[in-house]
């Protein structure tokens, strides 16, 4: 059976006392505990709420990293420092560095290694932008990002990964995907997946909807067969909010 995954992806948001606040207001709350929680704030907190997350389910997370090794590459992290802090899943592909900084899957194919080397979970993001939808042209996008960024792995390492699919349309506009639109395109990873590996492999790998989920819309989106659990963005700067998502399994 795959795991369940609330993940609150905090972007650059908070300040120190205020990141502090929400893992502890987090971790005071009753939640299903069938569910994973990660939190991912900014790195530069990492190693303080790594002290207070550690006696406990909730997981941290890193937004990003480096595709090198290490050496002369200023402002970034490598995959061996992260997982010298005992974080245990990291973001890779997030559609806004996609976008800001251009990242082309090829680099997220070597961020990819760095992590399976390292022994750390990827949570690895794809989705398409409006154009691309109206276009028809979605689920092209999606395979190539798939294909792209994650089919150079066997299938022992892919089996570690967990994926993310947040439509670009949805992110941040509070407009979500509709569940059957969610469904849909979570079916059609699965089935990349089971094509290119196994059925037992594409039955093993949690795929998170991300995408202006809220406390209102996870329910009817976690119902789906291949809906595993949310990447929430803005409803996770809320204790409240991103529990009653994590409690929003049927
Ligand atoms: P919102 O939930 O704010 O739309 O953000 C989603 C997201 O980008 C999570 O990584």
């Amino acid at each position: 059976m795959r795991i369940k995954i609330v993940a609150g992806n905090w972007k650059m948001n908070k300040s120190h006392s205020e990141a502090i606040e929400l893992v502890q207001k987090i971790m005071a709350s009753d939640y299903d505990n069938s569910v994973q929680l990660i939190v991912f704030p900014p790195s530069i907190y990492a190693s303080e709420i790594a002290k207070i997350t550690s006696s406990s389910a909730t997981a941290l997370g890193i937004q990003n990293c480096s595709e090198y090794d290490s050496g002369a590459y200023t402002g970034q992290l490598s995959a061996s420092m992260i997982r010298s802090m005992n974080v245990k899943y990291v973001l890779v592909g997030h559609s806004e560095i996609r976008e800001y900084f251009n990242e082309q899957n090829k680099t997220l194919a070597s961020k990819i290694n760095q992590l399976i080397t390292n022994d750390l979970t990827p949570i690895y993001c794809c989705g398409e932008v409006l154009q691309e939808r109206e276009k028809g042209n979605h689920f092209n996008l999606v395979k190539s990002q798939i294909e792209e960024g994650l089919f150079h792995l066997d299938e022992n390492q892919i089996a570690k990964c967990v994926i993310a699919y947040e439509p670009v349309w949805a992110i941040g506009t509070g407009v979500t995907a509709s569940s059957s639109q969610a469904q849909e395109m979570h079916h059609f990873i699965r089935s990349l997946l089971a094509e290119k590996y196994s059925e037992n492999v594409a039955g093993s790998i949690s795929i998170l909807y991300g995408g202006s989920c809220n406390p209102e819309n996870s329910q009817e989106l976690f119902a789906n067969p291949d809906i595993d659990g949310g990447l929430i963005g803005g409803a996770s700067l809320n204790a409240v909010d991103f529990i009653a998502i994590a409690n929003s399994f049927s």
